[in-house]
Protein backbone atom coordinates (compact mmCIF):
# COMPACT_ATOMS: atom_id res chain seq x y z
CA UNK A 1 0.00 0.00 0.00
CA UNK A 2 1.81 3.79 -1.51
CA UNK A 3 2.23 6.04 2.28
CA UNK A 4 -0.77 7.98 2.49
CA UNK A 5 -0.87 11.96 3.01
CA UNK A 6 -1.28 13.65 6.04
CA UNK A 7 -4.69 14.48 5.28
CA UNK A 8 -5.31 10.93 5.05
CA UNK A 9 -3.85 9.90 8.33
CA UNK A 10 -4.82 12.74 10.00
CA UNK A 11 -8.56 14.38 11.32
CA UNK A 12 -9.22 17.61 10.80
CA UNK A 13 -10.95 19.98 13.86
CA UNK A 14 -12.80 22.99 12.59
CA UNK A 15 -12.64 25.98 15.10
CA UNK A 16 -15.14 28.93 14.58
CA UNK A 17 -12.81 31.61 14.55
CA UNK A 18 -15.40 34.02 16.74
CA UNK A 19 -16.58 31.49 19.10
CA UNK A 20 -12.76 29.33 19.96
CA UNK A 21 -11.18 31.76 22.80
CA UNK A 22 -11.26 35.82 22.91
CA UNK A 23 -8.04 37.74 24.06
CA UNK A 24 -9.13 41.17 24.12
CA UNK A 25 -12.32 40.88 26.01
CA UNK A 26 -14.81 42.27 22.96
CA UNK A 27 -16.48 39.31 23.26
CA UNK A 28 -14.84 37.76 20.02
CA UNK A 29 -13.03 35.08 19.26
CA UNK A 30 -9.85 35.95 17.68
CA UNK A 31 -6.32 34.48 16.61
CA UNK A 32 -4.41 35.27 19.54
CA UNK A 33 -6.92 33.34 21.40
CA UNK A 34 -6.64 30.58 18.82
CA UNK A 35 -2.90 30.74 19.33
CA UNK A 36 -2.97 30.41 23.16
CA UNK A 37 -5.34 27.42 22.87
CA UNK A 38 -3.50 25.69 20.27
CA UNK A 39 -1.87 23.20 22.46
CA UNK A 40 -4.70 22.21 23.95
CA UNK A 41 -5.88 21.15 20.34
CA UNK A 42 -2.24 19.63 19.77
CA UNK A 43 -2.39 17.43 22.58
CA UNK A 44 -6.30 16.11 21.69
CA UNK A 45 -4.60 14.45 19.32
CA UNK A 46 -6.07 16.11 15.69
CA UNK A 47 -3.60 17.02 13.06
CA UNK A 48 -4.75 20.03 11.21
CA UNK A 49 -7.10 22.90 12.23
CA UNK A 50 -9.31 24.21 9.57
CA UNK A 51 -10.75 28.35 10.82
CA UNK A 52 -13.56 29.57 9.74
CA UNK A 53 -13.22 32.76 7.50
CA UNK A 54 -10.78 34.88 9.08
CA UNK A 55 -10.45 38.12 6.41
CA UNK A 56 -11.61 41.50 6.63
CA UNK A 57 -15.03 41.27 5.90
CA UNK A 58 -18.29 43.58 7.24
CA UNK A 59 -19.71 40.20 8.58
CA UNK A 60 -23.01 40.10 7.32
CA UNK A 61 -22.75 36.50 7.19
CA UNK A 62 -20.02 36.32 9.85
CA UNK A 63 -16.76 36.41 7.25
CA UNK A 64 -18.60 34.43 4.62
CA UNK A 65 -19.22 37.65 3.18
CA UNK A 66 -15.26 38.66 1.89
CA UNK A 67 -13.98 42.04 1.41
CA UNK A 68 -10.70 41.50 0.97
CA UNK A 69 -8.96 37.69 0.13
CA UNK A 70 -5.47 38.64 1.52
CA UNK A 71 -5.88 40.12 4.52
CA UNK A 72 -6.91 39.38 8.45
CA UNK A 73 -9.85 41.00 9.61
CA UNK A 74 -8.63 43.83 12.77
CA UNK A 75 -11.19 41.74 14.66
CA UNK A 76 -9.12 39.05 14.52
CA UNK A 77 -6.04 40.28 14.48
CA UNK A 78 -3.12 41.31 11.62
CA UNK A 79 -1.85 38.51 8.84
CA UNK A 80 1.64 39.02 11.15
CA UNK A 81 -0.37 37.34 13.80
CA UNK A 82 -1.92 34.90 11.27
CA UNK A 83 1.94 34.37 10.27
CA UNK A 84 2.59 33.48 14.10
CA UNK A 85 -0.22 31.37 14.68
CA UNK A 86 0.72 28.98 11.58
CA UNK A 87 4.26 28.98 12.87
CA UNK A 88 2.95 28.28 16.59
CA UNK A 89 0.66 25.45 14.49
CA UNK A 90 3.44 24.03 12.79
CA UNK A 91 6.14 23.87 15.20
CA UNK A 92 3.43 21.65 17.38
CA UNK A 93 2.54 19.65 14.32
CA UNK A 94 -0.70 20.93 13.75
CA UNK A 95 -1.46 21.71 10.36
CA UNK A 96 -3.54 25.01 9.10
CA UNK A 97 -6.66 24.89 6.81
CA UNK A 98 -8.24 28.29 5.75
CA UNK A 99 -11.56 28.41 4.25
CA UNK A 100 -11.40 29.99 1.33
CA UNK A 101 -14.73 31.56 -0.20
CA UNK A 102 -14.96 32.19 -4.24
CA UNK A 103 -18.82 31.40 -4.85
CA UNK A 104 -19.26 34.95 -3.56
CA UNK A 105 -17.67 38.29 -2.09
CA UNK A 106 -18.75 40.74 0.10
CA UNK A 107 -21.07 43.76 -1.85
CA UNK A 108 -17.75 45.67 0.12
CA UNK A 109 -15.38 44.32 -1.33
CA UNK A 110 -13.61 46.77 -4.07
CA UNK A 111 -13.96 44.33 -7.02
CA UNK A 112 -18.05 44.48 -6.32
CA UNK A 113 -17.50 48.20 -5.92
CA UNK A 114 -16.43 48.67 -9.37
CA UNK A 115 -18.71 46.11 -10.70
CA UNK A 116 -21.82 48.39 -9.90
CA UNK A 117 -20.47 52.00 -10.37
CA UNK A 118 -21.58 51.23 -14.33
CA UNK A 119 -22.02 49.07 -16.96
CA UNK A 120 -18.87 50.00 -18.66
CA UNK A 121 -16.53 48.93 -15.83
CA UNK A 122 -13.93 46.74 -16.52
CA UNK A 123 -14.83 44.64 -13.38
CA UNK A 124 -18.42 44.92 -14.69
CA UNK A 125 -18.50 41.27 -15.63
CA UNK A 126 -16.86 40.09 -12.72
CA UNK A 127 -20.06 39.44 -10.98
CA UNK A 128 -23.11 38.48 -12.88
CA UNK A 129 -25.64 41.19 -14.00
CA UNK A 130 -29.02 40.93 -15.89
CA UNK A 131 -32.02 43.27 -17.48
CA UNK A 132 -35.17 42.92 -16.01
CA UNK A 133 -37.37 40.62 -17.14
CA UNK A 134 -39.89 41.78 -19.73
CA UNK A 135 -42.02 42.64 -16.77
CA UNK A 136 -39.82 44.51 -15.34
CA UNK A 137 -39.38 42.40 -12.00
CA UNK A 138 -35.82 39.70 -12.17
CA UNK A 139 -34.09 38.28 -15.12
CA UNK A 140 -35.68 34.65 -13.55
CA UNK A 141 -37.08 32.94 -11.02
CA UNK A 142 -34.08 31.83 -8.83
CA UNK A 143 -34.32 31.91 -5.52
CA UNK A 144 -31.76 33.08 -2.71
CA UNK A 145 -30.68 30.36 0.45
CA UNK A 146 -31.33 32.78 2.73
CA UNK A 147 -34.98 33.89 1.73
CA UNK A 148 -36.72 35.68 -1.15
CA UNK A 149 -35.21 36.38 -5.03
CA UNK A 150 -31.38 35.68 -5.78
CA UNK A 151 -31.69 39.45 -7.75
CA UNK A 152 -31.00 42.45 -6.28
CA UNK A 153 -32.23 45.34 -7.99
CA UNK A 154 -29.00 47.95 -8.59
CA UNK A 155 -30.58 51.69 -9.02
CA UNK A 156 -26.97 53.20 -9.95
CA UNK A 157 -26.96 51.10 -13.20
CA UNK A 158 -30.46 49.89 -13.89
CA UNK A 159 -29.94 45.90 -13.24
CA UNK A 160 -29.64 43.20 -11.10
CA UNK A 161 -27.13 40.91 -9.63
CA UNK A 162 -27.35 37.57 -8.30
CA UNK A 163 -26.76 36.38 -5.21
CA UNK A 164 -27.14 32.84 -3.58
CA UNK A 165 -27.06 33.97 -0.47
CA UNK A 166 -27.46 37.23 1.58
CA UNK A 167 -27.42 40.61 -0.99
CA UNK A 168 -24.42 41.42 0.47
CA UNK A 169 -22.94 38.75 -0.63
CA UNK A 170 -23.08 38.98 -4.75
CA UNK A 171 -21.81 35.96 -6.53
CA UNK A 172 -18.74 36.09 -8.61
CA UNK A 173 -19.01 35.03 -11.85
CA UNK A 174 -16.85 32.14 -12.79
CA UNK A 175 -17.22 32.37 -16.75
CA UNK A 176 -15.00 35.30 -16.36
CA UNK A 177 -10.98 34.36 -17.12
CA UNK A 178 -9.81 37.20 -14.89
CA UNK A 179 -12.43 36.19 -12.06
CA UNK A 180 -10.28 32.84 -12.39
CA UNK A 181 -6.78 33.88 -12.59
CA UNK A 182 -7.71 36.99 -9.51
CA UNK A 183 -8.77 34.03 -7.60
CA UNK A 184 -5.89 31.19 -8.50
CA UNK A 185 -3.88 34.43 -6.88
CA UNK A 186 -5.64 34.51 -3.65
CA UNK A 187 -4.98 30.72 -3.36
CA UNK A 188 -0.87 31.18 -4.30
CA UNK A 189 -0.98 33.93 -1.91
CA UNK A 190 -1.95 31.84 1.12
CA UNK A 191 -0.25 29.06 -0.02
CA UNK A 192 3.63 30.90 -0.54
CA UNK A 193 2.84 31.83 3.79
CA UNK A 194 2.28 27.92 4.07
CA UNK A 195 -1.20 27.47 4.39
CA UNK A 196 -1.58 23.40 4.26
CA UNK A 197 -4.94 24.06 2.29
CA UNK A 198 -8.67 25.38 1.73
CA UNK A 199 -11.57 24.29 2.85
CA UNK A 200 -13.20 25.84 0.02
CA UNK A 201 -16.80 27.28 0.79
CA UNK A 202 -20.43 25.65 -1.06
CA UNK A 203 -17.94 24.39 -4.04
CA UNK A 204 -21.31 22.98 -5.71
CA UNK A 205 -22.67 26.21 -6.18
CA UNK A 206 -19.67 28.05 -7.92
CA UNK A 207 -21.10 28.26 -11.76
CA UNK A 208 -24.81 28.97 -12.62
CA UNK A 209 -26.26 27.90 -16.18
CA UNK A 210 -24.83 30.20 -19.01
CA UNK A 211 -28.28 30.68 -20.19
CA UNK A 212 -29.85 31.64 -16.78
CA UNK A 213 -32.75 29.75 -17.18
CA UNK A 214 -35.61 28.92 -15.24
CA UNK A 215 -35.61 26.67 -11.99
CA UNK A 216 -38.33 24.12 -12.29
CA UNK A 217 -40.78 23.73 -9.20
CA UNK A 218 -39.80 21.20 -6.70
CA UNK A 219 -42.75 18.80 -6.95
CA UNK A 220 -41.54 17.76 -3.23
CA UNK A 221 -41.64 20.82 -1.71
CA UNK A 222 -43.33 21.16 1.53
CA UNK A 223 -44.81 24.04 3.31
CA UNK A 224 -42.44 25.52 6.25
CA UNK A 225 -39.43 24.52 4.38
CA UNK A 226 -36.82 27.07 3.56
CA UNK A 227 -38.10 29.38 0.50
CA UNK A 228 -35.74 28.43 -1.71
CA UNK A 229 -36.50 25.00 -1.65
CA UNK A 230 -39.68 25.55 -3.92
CA UNK A 231 -37.46 25.10 -6.76
CA UNK A 232 -34.85 22.32 -8.10
CA UNK A 233 -32.08 24.01 -8.14
CA UNK A 234 -30.93 22.65 -11.83
CA UNK A 235 -29.73 25.75 -13.41
CA UNK A 236 -27.96 26.83 -9.99
CA UNK A 237 -25.92 24.23 -8.42
CA UNK A 238 -24.02 21.25 -9.84
CA UNK A 239 -23.23 22.64 -12.76
CA UNK A 240 -21.26 20.43 -15.28
CA UNK A 241 -18.82 23.20 -15.63
CA UNK A 242 -17.87 23.32 -12.00
CA UNK A 243 -15.13 20.15 -11.95
CA UNK A 244 -12.96 21.91 -14.51
CA UNK A 245 -13.02 24.71 -12.17
CA UNK A 246 -12.02 21.97 -9.28
CA UNK A 247 -9.50 20.82 -11.60
CA UNK A 248 -7.76 23.83 -11.71
CA UNK A 249 -7.76 24.81 -8.14
CA UNK A 250 -6.12 21.26 -7.06
CA UNK A 251 -3.83 21.60 -10.48
CA UNK A 252 -2.25 25.03 -8.35
CA UNK A 253 -2.02 23.23 -4.93
CA UNK A 254 -0.42 20.40 -6.37
CA UNK A 255 2.19 22.55 -7.30
CA UNK A 256 3.12 23.17 -4.02
CA UNK A 257 3.75 20.09 -2.60
CA UNK A 258 1.28 18.09 -0.23
CA UNK A 259 -1.68 20.47 0.67
CA UNK A 260 -5.13 19.49 0.62
CA UNK A 261 -8.50 20.97 -1.44
CA UNK A 262 -11.47 20.38 0.63
CA UNK A 263 -15.25 21.20 -0.75
CA UNK A 264 -18.15 21.67 0.90
CA UNK A 265 -20.40 20.34 -1.03
CA UNK A 266 -23.93 19.40 0.43
CA UNK A 267 -25.62 16.51 -2.91
CA UNK A 268 -26.27 13.08 -2.68
CA UNK A 269 -23.43 10.41 -3.20
CA UNK A 270 -23.27 9.93 -6.68
CA UNK A 271 -23.17 13.38 -7.06
CA UNK A 272 -20.78 14.06 -4.44
CA UNK A 273 -18.14 11.94 -5.57
CA UNK A 274 -17.62 13.17 -9.09
CA UNK A 275 -15.92 16.21 -7.08
CA UNK A 276 -12.89 13.83 -6.99
CA UNK A 277 -12.87 14.81 -10.62
CA UNK A 278 -11.97 12.15 -13.09
CA UNK A 279 -8.45 10.02 -12.25
CA UNK A 280 -8.79 11.85 -8.84
CA UNK A 281 -7.64 15.33 -10.03
CA UNK A 282 -10.38 17.12 -8.45
CA UNK A 283 -10.75 17.34 -4.63
CA UNK A 284 -8.68 15.66 -2.24
CA UNK A 285 -11.76 15.56 -0.13
CA UNK A 286 -15.35 16.70 -1.15
CA UNK A 287 -16.62 16.96 2.32
CA UNK A 288 -19.35 13.64 3.38
CA UNK A 289 -22.25 15.32 5.27
CA UNK A 290 -24.23 12.65 5.59
CA UNK A 291 -23.90 12.17 9.64
CA UNK A 292 -25.24 15.39 9.58
CA UNK A 293 -28.73 14.56 8.96
CA UNK A 294 -28.95 10.87 9.00
CA UNK A 295 -31.59 9.36 10.99
CA UNK A 296 -29.99 7.41 13.84
CA UNK A 297 -30.53 4.17 13.53
CA UNK A 298 -27.96 1.30 13.07
CA UNK A 299 -29.83 -0.28 9.82
CA UNK A 300 -29.67 3.48 8.40
CA UNK A 301 -26.21 3.87 8.69
CA UNK A 302 -25.06 0.90 8.11
CA UNK A 303 -26.53 1.28 4.53
CA UNK A 304 -25.06 4.70 4.36
CA UNK A 305 -21.50 3.10 4.98
CA UNK A 306 -21.89 0.31 2.84
CA UNK A 307 -22.94 2.63 -0.14
CA UNK A 308 -20.62 5.43 0.67
CA UNK A 309 -17.98 2.56 0.36
CA UNK A 310 -19.27 1.22 -2.48
CA UNK A 311 -19.99 4.75 -4.67
CA UNK A 312 -16.26 5.93 -4.02
CA UNK A 313 -13.69 5.52 -7.12
CA UNK A 314 -11.02 3.78 -6.15
CA UNK A 315 -8.28 6.93 -6.62
CA UNK A 316 -11.00 8.33 -3.52
CA UNK A 317 -9.93 8.57 0.02
CA UNK A 318 -13.38 8.98 2.24
CA UNK A 319 -13.66 11.20 4.71
CA UNK A 320 -16.44 12.20 7.34
CA UNK A 321 -18.22 14.89 9.09
CA UNK A 322 -19.50 15.16 12.54
CA UNK A 323 -20.73 18.62 13.01
CA UNK A 324 -20.30 22.13 11.31
CA UNK A 325 -21.31 25.52 12.03
CA UNK A 326 -24.12 25.16 9.67
CA UNK A 327 -25.94 22.28 11.43
CA UNK A 328 -27.32 21.18 15.06
CA UNK A 329 -24.62 20.13 17.17
CA UNK A 330 -24.29 15.92 17.02
CA UNK A 331 -25.31 15.54 21.35
CA UNK A 332 -28.01 17.59 20.68
CA UNK A 333 -29.00 15.58 17.20
CA UNK A 334 -28.69 12.00 19.06
CA UNK A 335 -28.60 13.29 22.52
CA UNK A 336 -25.30 12.90 24.86
CA UNK A 337 -25.46 9.07 25.39
CA UNK A 338 -25.62 8.22 21.31
CA UNK A 339 -22.90 11.24 20.75
CA UNK A 340 -20.31 9.06 22.55
CA UNK A 341 -21.65 6.11 20.46
CA UNK A 342 -20.83 8.62 17.54
CA UNK A 343 -17.59 9.98 18.59
CA UNK A 344 -16.33 6.03 18.33
CA UNK A 345 -18.48 5.69 15.38
CA UNK A 346 -16.55 8.92 13.43
CA UNK A 347 -12.78 8.18 14.62
CA UNK A 348 -13.67 4.30 13.59
CA UNK A 349 -14.75 4.58 9.86
CA UNK A 350 -12.80 4.64 7.07
CA UNK A 351 -11.46 7.77 6.10
CA UNK A 352 -10.57 11.27 7.24
CA UNK A 353 -12.88 12.97 10.41
CA UNK A 354 -13.73 15.97 10.83
CA UNK A 355 -14.53 17.07 14.06
CA UNK A 356 -16.09 20.40 15.45
CA UNK A 357 -14.90 22.33 18.11
CA UNK A 358 -16.56 21.38 21.54
CA UNK A 359 -18.40 18.42 20.34
CA UNK A 360 -15.55 17.07 22.00
CA UNK A 361 -16.51 17.80 25.58
CA UNK A 362 -20.26 17.11 24.39
CA UNK A 363 -21.79 20.52 23.63
CA UNK A 364 -24.69 21.04 23.04
CA UNK A 365 -26.91 23.73 21.05
CA UNK A 366 -27.23 26.48 23.46
CA UNK A 367 -30.48 28.44 23.48
CA UNK A 368 -30.86 31.86 21.34
CA UNK A 369 -33.38 33.76 23.43
CA UNK A 370 -35.10 36.06 20.04
CA UNK A 371 -33.53 39.11 21.40
CA UNK A 372 -30.09 37.28 20.57
CA UNK A 373 -30.23 36.24 17.47
CA UNK A 374 -27.33 36.78 15.07
CA UNK A 375 -27.48 34.87 12.21
CA UNK A 376 -28.39 36.29 9.44
CA UNK A 377 -30.19 33.66 8.03
CA UNK A 378 -32.44 33.10 10.60
CA UNK A 379 -33.30 36.74 11.24
CA UNK A 380 -34.44 37.45 7.62
CA UNK A 381 -36.84 33.85 7.44
CA UNK A 382 -37.79 33.91 11.07
CA UNK A 383 -39.66 30.93 12.16
CA UNK A 384 -38.97 29.17 8.67
CA UNK A 385 -34.79 28.75 8.39
CA UNK A 386 -33.34 26.68 11.63
CA UNK A 387 -31.07 29.51 13.35
CA UNK A 388 -27.66 28.34 13.44
CA UNK A 389 -26.35 29.97 16.51
CA UNK A 390 -27.36 27.38 18.64
CA UNK A 391 -24.08 25.61 17.35
CA UNK A 392 -21.91 28.62 16.98
CA UNK A 393 -21.74 29.28 20.97
CA UNK A 394 -18.23 30.35 22.68
CA UNK A 395 -16.16 26.68 23.44
CA UNK A 396 -16.38 26.50 26.99
CA UNK A 397 -13.28 26.22 28.62
CA UNK A 398 -13.60 25.86 32.57
CA UNK A 399 -16.62 26.51 35.17
CA UNK A 400 -15.59 30.32 35.37
CA UNK A 401 -18.88 32.46 35.70
CA UNK A 402 -20.02 33.97 33.84
CA UNK A 403 -18.13 33.01 30.10
CA UNK A 404 -16.89 30.08 30.71
CA UNK A 405 -12.98 31.23 30.05
CA UNK A 406 -13.97 31.95 26.39
CA UNK A 407 -14.24 36.15 27.06
CA UNK A 408 -13.42 38.71 30.09
CA UNK A 409 -16.24 40.61 28.54
CA UNK A 410 -19.69 39.72 27.03
CA UNK A 411 -19.50 37.24 24.78
CA UNK A 412 -20.72 37.44 21.50
CA UNK A 413 -23.41 34.42 22.00
CA UNK A 414 -24.21 33.08 25.54
CA UNK A 415 -22.85 30.12 26.62
CA UNK A 416 -24.48 26.92 26.06
CA UNK A 417 -24.47 24.63 29.37
CA UNK A 418 -22.19 24.07 32.30
CA UNK A 419 -19.49 21.64 30.83
CA UNK A 420 -16.20 22.57 30.38
CA UNK A 421 -12.43 21.63 28.63
CA UNK A 422 -11.27 21.99 32.33
CA UNK A 423 -14.41 19.79 34.27
CA UNK A 424 -13.84 17.18 32.32
CA UNK A 425 -9.75 16.90 31.88
CA UNK A 426 -8.88 14.35 34.70
CA UNK A 427 -12.31 12.71 34.73
CA UNK A 428 -11.38 9.14 32.71
CA UNK A 429 -15.69 8.61 32.13
CA UNK A 430 -15.67 12.48 30.34
CA UNK A 431 -16.47 12.83 26.98
CA UNK A 432 -13.01 14.55 26.56
CA UNK A 433 -11.50 11.46 28.03
CA UNK A 434 -13.09 9.37 25.60
CA UNK A 435 -11.87 11.73 22.25
CA UNK A 436 -8.46 11.90 23.53
CA UNK A 437 -8.56 8.13 23.71
CA UNK A 438 -10.13 7.35 20.70
CA UNK A 439 -7.92 9.70 18.67
CA UNK A 440 -4.80 7.98 20.35
CA UNK A 441 -5.82 4.69 19.45
CA UNK A 442 -6.93 5.97 16.04
CA UNK A 443 -3.03 7.40 15.49
CA UNK A 444 -1.23 4.46 16.63
CA UNK A 445 -3.81 1.96 14.34
CA UNK A 446 -2.90 0.46 11.00
CA UNK A 447 -6.23 -0.92 10.86
CA UNK A 448 -7.94 2.18 11.60
CA UNK A 449 -6.03 4.56 10.13
CA UNK A 450 -5.59 2.91 6.48
CA UNK A 451 -7.61 -0.30 6.54
CA UNK A 452 -10.36 -1.81 5.23
CA UNK A 453 -14.01 -1.45 6.35
CA UNK A 454 -15.37 -4.64 5.90
CA UNK A 455 -19.01 -6.79 7.19
CA UNK A 456 -20.86 -3.94 7.92
CA UNK A 457 -23.90 -5.18 9.62
CA UNK A 458 -27.02 -3.95 11.67
CA UNK A 459 -28.91 -5.94 13.82
CA UNK A 460 -31.06 -4.37 15.96
CA UNK A 461 -29.68 -1.70 17.75
CA UNK A 462 -26.27 -2.91 17.05
CA UNK A 463 -24.25 -1.55 14.04
CA UNK A 464 -21.26 -4.12 13.53
CA UNK A 465 -18.57 -3.58 11.14
CA UNK A 466 -14.07 -4.30 10.95
CA UNK A 467 -11.26 -2.89 10.09
CA UNK A 468 -8.49 -4.78 8.75
CA UNK A 469 -4.72 -4.31 7.78
CA UNK A 470 -2.69 -7.13 7.16
CA UNK A 471 -3.56 -9.69 9.55
CA UNK A 472 -4.98 -6.99 12.07
CA UNK A 473 -8.46 -6.71 12.69
CA UNK A 474 -10.64 -4.45 14.20
CA UNK A 475 -14.06 -5.60 15.47
CA UNK A 476 -16.25 -2.17 16.15
CA UNK A 477 -20.40 -2.61 17.51
CA UNK A 478 -21.86 0.36 18.51
CA UNK A 479 -25.69 0.12 20.65
CA UNK A 480 -26.91 2.59 18.80
CA UNK A 481 -30.22 2.10 21.43
CA UNK A 482 -31.53 2.45 24.65
CA UNK A 483 -30.82 -1.17 26.19
CA UNK A 484 -28.72 -3.40 26.52
CA UNK A 485 -28.32 -5.97 23.66
CA UNK A 486 -25.88 -9.10 22.73
CA UNK A 487 -23.82 -9.20 19.78
CA UNK A 488 -22.04 -11.43 18.23
CA UNK A 489 -18.13 -11.32 17.81
CA UNK A 490 -14.89 -12.95 17.49
CA UNK A 491 -13.17 -13.68 20.66
CA UNK A 492 -10.44 -10.43 21.19
CA UNK A 493 -10.06 -7.75 23.90
CA UNK A 494 -11.92 -4.51 24.59
CA UNK A 495 -9.42 -1.77 23.30
CA UNK A 496 -11.46 0.85 24.03
CA UNK A 497 -15.61 1.31 25.52
CA UNK A 498 -18.03 3.79 25.75
CA UNK A 499 -18.07 2.62 29.33
CA UNK A 500 -14.17 2.78 30.53
CA UNK A 501 -14.78 0.25 33.39
CA UNK A 502 -14.38 -2.54 30.34
CA UNK A 503 -11.35 -1.54 28.83
CA UNK A 504 -9.29 -4.61 28.87
CA UNK A 505 -11.89 -7.20 29.16
CA UNK A 506 -12.08 -10.06 27.01
CA UNK A 507 -14.69 -10.44 24.47
CA UNK A 508 -15.53 -14.57 23.53
CA UNK A 509 -16.67 -16.53 20.62
CA UNK A 510 -20.19 -15.78 20.14
CA UNK A 511 -22.18 -13.43 22.26
CA UNK A 512 -21.24 -10.30 24.20
CA UNK A 513 -23.66 -8.42 26.02
CA UNK A 514 -23.27 -4.54 25.29
CA UNK A 515 -24.66 -2.05 27.52
CA UNK A 516 -27.22 0.76 26.79
CA UNK A 517 -25.38 3.02 23.99
CA UNK A 518 -22.28 1.38 24.69
CA UNK A 519 -19.54 1.61 22.02
CA UNK A 520 -16.75 -0.94 21.63
CA UNK A 521 -13.55 -1.23 19.51
CA UNK A 522 -12.30 -4.97 19.91
CA UNK A 523 -8.84 -6.22 19.04
CA UNK A 524 -9.55 -9.68 17.26
CA UNK A 525 -7.19 -12.72 19.12
CA UNK A 526 -7.06 -14.52 15.67
CA UNK A 527 -8.35 -12.16 12.47
CA UNK A 528 -9.18 -15.41 9.71
C1 LIG B 1 -21.37 27.97 3.54
C2 LIG B 1 -20.99 28.31 4.95
C3 LIG B 1 -22.12 29.06 5.58
C4 LIG B 1 -22.34 30.34 4.80
C5 LIG B 1 -22.56 30.04 3.33
C6 LIG B 1 -22.43 31.26 2.50
O1 LIG B 1 -22.45 27.10 3.49
O2 LIG B 1 -20.64 27.15 5.65
O3 LIG B 1 -21.86 29.34 6.92
O4 LIG B 1 -23.44 31.03 5.29
O5 LIG B 1 -21.62 29.13 2.83
O6 LIG B 1 -21.09 31.63 2.39
CA1 LIG C 1 -11.58 39.42 20.53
Amino acid sequence: MSELAWWQRGVIYQVYPRSFQDSNGDGIGDLSGISARLEYVAALGVDAVWISPIYPSPMADFGYDVADYCNIDPMFGTLDGFKQLMGHAHRLGLKVLLDFVPNHSSNRHPWFEESRSSRDNPKRDWYLWRDPSPDGGPPNNWLSRMGGSAWEWDEVTGQYYYHAFLREQPDLNWRNPQVRRAMDQVLRFWLDLGVDGFRVDVLWLLIKDAQFRDNPPNPGYLPGEPDHHRLLQTYTEDQPDVHELVRSMRATLDEYGERVLIGEIYLTVPQLVKYYGVNGEGAHMPFNFQLLSARWNAENIARMIRDYDVALPEYAWPNWVLGNHDNPRVASRVGAAQARVAAVLLLTLRGTPTLYYGDEIGMTDGYIASDQIQDPAELRQPGICQGRDPERTPMQWDGSLPNAGFTEGKPWLPIATATSVREQDGDMASMLSLYRRLLSLRRGSAALVRGTIENVVAEGDVLTYERRYGNQCLFIALNMGADAATVQSHAGMVLLSTVTTRIGDAFVQGANLLAASEAVIVIVDSPS
